[in-house]
């Protein structure tokens, strides 16, 4: 199988392929997990090949003991996982200044080689969810060495209650969180520079400042007042062109000015005694603005100011991270939505897509900006967090199968996470399945993402069929519900046969699909979908003979990266040869043929 995609794709993919492997060849050899872009994509990979890693988040503090791990790995075997997102708390590690603890993380490490895990770990330290509650004790007693942020008037500020927030401002903090992260960045590096069982890190969690638009704390308040970094409006300068357009919208609103102060370049931050509206139907909106409000800068100033400062404190924690073990670092954001579209609401100044270029510009070091994606617009988010190249990973989300689908088919994500996968709920089968099924498929995918011959499409009852240009065919995908409907097709008054007994009885609620589309040979095609079911039609869209016929249909597994043969379908379970059903978690292999 891989040798006929290799033969027909030879020019892009090989292309992409061989260049890749040309650029990356001294590291690739280490086998270390690394980032490599493949045509408009970027892939992790790990131990010389392309990882997807289908995983799930821990609860905050599920493996700040083996003991309270033990009940957690069988359940992420039985949900097909083959990586775990674990968090790893300073606290924990540095108890006092200067100790650290590595004992949970050999533990966890060995553990996770035994269940054939993988292991992303996230640096719990100065931020998480915007306040700094696994920062150690003897950072928080000590209120004078590493400084809080404040707002309004000058108060700390929490979410819910009194935990602090630790100010980006605060050199010792950035410092002892630096120093931290490196001690531990470079003891996985001699446990597991071999081994590759550790394959990314997430740094911080879900950074920003809450219940104000910035830090108002006096060195912040005269940071605010000095002049924009010069490497910022160097960066601007040089990326005039491929800003992120809200972001360069508010830089040409103030007159594209290549000095001066945050005001100045970005204009007006808020009053600190002006209220930041929680809903965005207070004041009263129109409903293009409510659609449109939390895709824009607000108080633009103010979340570009602390977005800098952010990123300036994170890349020295990464670059000091990255020197004692190199591999993929990431952050991620709490996402800016409706109802919560002012800045701190939602943390201010954590990777919003944004402030993407401002991130770039301050943390070159960050590999991936990051989406903890639970909100509906899954698409969308999906499309506005890989603007600019950014690589798509969701480190976040819930456990909709159709989503992975769309990340991994349509947005080239590395990888999908739902969080408290290890809670007291079972894992959903579906994603269980769908997670058995992409990762049969991943070599087949692996081999095309980034190039125009993988695609996946969202299909929702109801709504009109959508028509994806693959290779030679226009493909058209129904959505039919959870059981196959195999309404006959009437060509001419004359219908080919009635479909088979119960193939149209669905006593289940429809549910949207999510199907990937893979063109592997000008006539050939691998297909799967989650979900419910969906209907394919062809049509060609080269010239030529304008009808096209079906001709092996074969339902079947991957087994280590080679095709084989479950099923051969046609007679009823193609209505005659007429019409080609998707259904969920069952990988096809189909090529087509034209007649005139
Ligand atoms: C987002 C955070 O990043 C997680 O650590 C966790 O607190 C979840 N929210 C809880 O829903």
């Amino acid at each position: 199988m891989n040798g006929r995609v290799c033969v027909w794709r030879g020019v892009v993919v090989a292309a992409v392929l061989c260049g890749a492997v040309a650029c990356g060849a001294q590291t690739a050899a280490s086998g270390r997990p690394q980032l490599r872009k493949q045509g408009s994509a970027t892939q992790l990979v790990v131990d010389g090949k392309p990882f997807l890693a289908l995983a799930g988040e821990l609860g905050n503090n599920s493996a700040t003991s083996m003991e309270n791990m033990e009940p957690v790995w069988p359940k992420l075997a039985a949900g097909n996982l083959n990586s775990a997102l674990i968090g790893i708390s300073w606290a924990q590690f540095e108890p006092q200044e200067g100790k650290y603890n590595y004992s949970l993380v050999d533990a966890l490490i060995a553990k996770a080689r035994e269940q054939n895990l993988h292991i992303v770990f996230i640096w719990f330290a100065s931020w998480k969810n915007g306040t700094s509650s696994f920062a150690p004790y003897w950072v928080k007693k000590d209120y004078q060495r590493f400084p809080r942020i404040q707002i309004g008037e000058g108060s700390t500020v929490s979410i819910s209650g009194p935990v602090e927030i630790l100010s980006t401002l605060g050199a010792a903090t950035r410092d002892a969180d630096a120093a931290a992260f490196g001690a531990l960045m470079r003891h996985i590096g001699e446990v597991d520079g071999t081994r590759h069982t550790v394959i990314m890190i997430q740094v911080e969690n879900e950074m920003g400042v809450l219940r104000d638009t910035r830090d108002r704390s006096p060195a912040a308040n005269q940071a605010f007042a000095g002049p924009v970094p010069a490497e910022l409006m160097q960066y601007m300068v040089a990326h005039k062109e491929s800003l992120i357009p809200e972001f360069r919208e508010v830089w040409a609103a103030n007159g594209y000015k290549t000095s001066g102060t945050w005001e100045e370049v970005f204009g007006p931050g808020k009053p600190a005694s002006e209220e930041i509206p929680i809903q965005t139907t207070t004041p009263p909106m129109s409903a293009l603005e409510h659609e449109n409000s939390w895709k824009q800068l607000h108080w633009a100033s103010d979340e570009i100011f602390m977005a800098w400062n952010y990123a300036r404190y994170t890349e020295k924690v990464v670059s000091e991270g990255k020197a004692g073990y190199n591999i993929p670092m990431f952050v991620n954001g709490w996402l800016q939505q409706p109802n919560h579209a002012w800045p701190g609401t939602y943390p201010s100044g954590g990777p919003m897509p944004q402030v993407h270029d401002v991130w770039r510009a301050g943390a070159p070091d960050v590999d991936i900006l990051a989406p903890d994606l639970y909100l509906p617009y899954f698409d969308q988010i999906c499309a506005r967090f890989t603007r600019n190249g950014n690589p798509l990973f969701i480190p976040e989300t819930n456990t909709n199968a159709t989503n992975l689908v769309m990340a991994v088919g349509k947005y080239n994500s590395i990888g999908f996470s739902p969080f408290g996968i290890d809670g007291n709920r079972p894992i959903p089968q579906e994603l269980s399945d769908a997670y058995r099924t992409l990762g049969q498929m991943w070599p087949v995918i692996a081999a095309h993402q980034g190039t125009d011959s993988l695609t996946a499409e969202r299909l929702s009852e109801g709504e009109a069929p959508q028509k994806v240009s693959l290779g030679n065919y226009t493909l058209t995908l129904t959505y039919t519900g959870r059981t196959l409907r195999l309404a006959p097709q009437n060509k001419g008054g004359i219908v080919a046969s009635p479909p088979p007994p119960g193939s149209t009885v669905s006593a289940e609620p429809p549910e949207d699909a999510a199907a990937i589309l893979v063109n592997t040979a000008p006539d050939e095609f691998y297909f799967t979908d989650v979900g419910g079911a969906a209907r394919v039609d062809f049509t060609a869209n080269t010239p030529g003979p304008g009808n096209v016929g079906l001709g092996d249909v074969e339902e079947g597994r991957f087994v280590d990266g080679k095709w084989q043969v479950i099923r051969q379908i046609a007679g009823d379970d193609t209505a005659q040869g007429e019409i080609l059903m998707l259904r969920p978690n069952v990988i096809l292999r189909v090529t087509v043929y034209r007649f005139p």
